[in-house]
């Protein structure tokens, strides 16, 4: 089979592998039907995530059909259609139990980070009754590829940790995949006035047909200046970073609100400055954390219903042999117009 193989830092290549066979009664081969790429793969190919060893293929993303089944394997069989999660679990260890599927003590995230992953014409899912999803009758697709990290990572460390309420004004940094899916599913609890915050025009015009209130362009606008002034000086509710960068963690501590809350999602890979003796007074709450696509039942029935409608973020579609050009175009994302790449197999 042909798969998208992480060389080193600055090298990847499409070429032929082994398919993937089971190796424990837990585990599921799903063939790949559609796939895309993620931002943190454009970070591992830089070389930021050194777990990544090279021969890896990549990708944690993506829908497919069930091609094998190990002898353990209760909920799926050859034939079924699924939507495989970014987070491996397998439901039965401690952090499971409580729902906390990014720290599964034989799972986490993995594929295309310690195991192979979804870029491929096949993949291996371990514990594949807990980590994989049915896909319901008539489902768009598109939308369910969605749902494999950025729509559950929107939701559950921007939104619920961040504790959106009706009425609340919120500020969302960074207008990517990510910013964008925490901007859909905020409008679950009905926030007042939803702010987008980011330095490309276009993605802030996007965000404005997605249901943002207000934008502010990095660069162009004096962000704190302007939050205050819309606020009447209160700063916001609800501070959400979606970059992973200092400067945008330090824009939610001068733009929250007394009694609000801060809730990062970037992946930082260098320390912040936690201006502490600003925020201790102001009854603030802090939280981040890795996605553990516990809401994607609930996504999935807000699919279902109509609710949201995620594959509007797909801007560009490629087959799956054509994946190095896709790459080309989503590491270009503010010159090409590219938020979400669908890869058809
Ligand atoms: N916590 C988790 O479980 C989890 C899961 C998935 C992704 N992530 C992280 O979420 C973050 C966002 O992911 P993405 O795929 O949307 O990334 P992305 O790179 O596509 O988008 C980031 C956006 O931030 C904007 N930006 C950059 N610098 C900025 C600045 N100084 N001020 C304002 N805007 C700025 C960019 O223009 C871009 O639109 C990444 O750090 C990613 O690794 C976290
Ligand atoms: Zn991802
Ligand atoms: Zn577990």
């Amino acid at each position: 089979m042909k798969a998208l193989v992480y060389n080193g830092p600055g090298q990847k290549s499409w070429v032929e592998k082994e398919k993937p066979e089971i190796e424990k009664p837990t585990d599921v081969i799903v063939r790949i039907t559609k796939t895309t790429i993620c931002g943190t793969d454009l970070h591992i190919l830089k070389g930021d995530v050194p777990a990544v060893t090279p021969g890896r293929t990549l990708g944690h993303e993506g829908v497919g059909i069930v091609e094998a089944v190990g002898d353990a394997v209760a909920n799926f069989k050859p034939g079924d259609p699924v939507l495989i999660s970014c987070v491996t679990s397998c439901g039965k260890c401690a952090n499971c139990k409580r729902q906390l599927y990014a720290h599964c003590s034989d799972g986490g995230w993995i594929l295309g980070h310690l195991i192979d992953g979804t870029q491929a014409e096949y993949v291996r899912i371990p514990h594949g009754d807990n980590s994989l999803y049915p896909i319901p009758e008539g489902a768009d697709e598109e939308a369910l590829v969605m749902l494999s990290d950025i729509m559950p990572t929107g939701l559950e460390i921007g939104v619920q940790y961040g504790r959106v309420k009706p009425g609340d004004t919120i500020a969302i940094i960074g207008a990517g995949p990510v910013g964008m899916s925490v901007l859909l599913t905020a409008q679950f609890y009905s926030p007042g006035r939803i702010v987008m915050i980011d330095m490309d025009p276009a993605r802030l015009e996007l965000a404005k047909q997605f249901g943002a209130t207000d934008t502010l362009q990095v660069g162009a606008d004096d962000v704190v200046a302007r939050i205050m002034e819309m606020t009447g000086g209160l700063g916001v509710d609800v501070a959400i970073e979606a970059v992973g960068v200092p400067a945008t963690f330090d824009t939610c501590q001068k733009i929250v609100s007394a009694g609000g809350s801060i809730a990062n999602v970037g992946v930082h890979g260098k320390p912040v400055e936690l201006h502490i003796e600003e925020l201790w007074i102001k009854n603030i709450n802090i939280s981040m954390g890795l996605v553990s696509t516990n809401t994607t039942p609930m996504l999935l029935k807000t699919l279902g219903s109509g609710k949201v409608d995620p594959a509007k973020l797909v801007t560009h579609r490629f087959k799956l042999d054509e994946i190095l050009d896709a790459y080309e175009v989503f590491s270009n994302a503010a010159r090409e117009k590219a938020m979400k790449v669908i890869l058809n197999a």
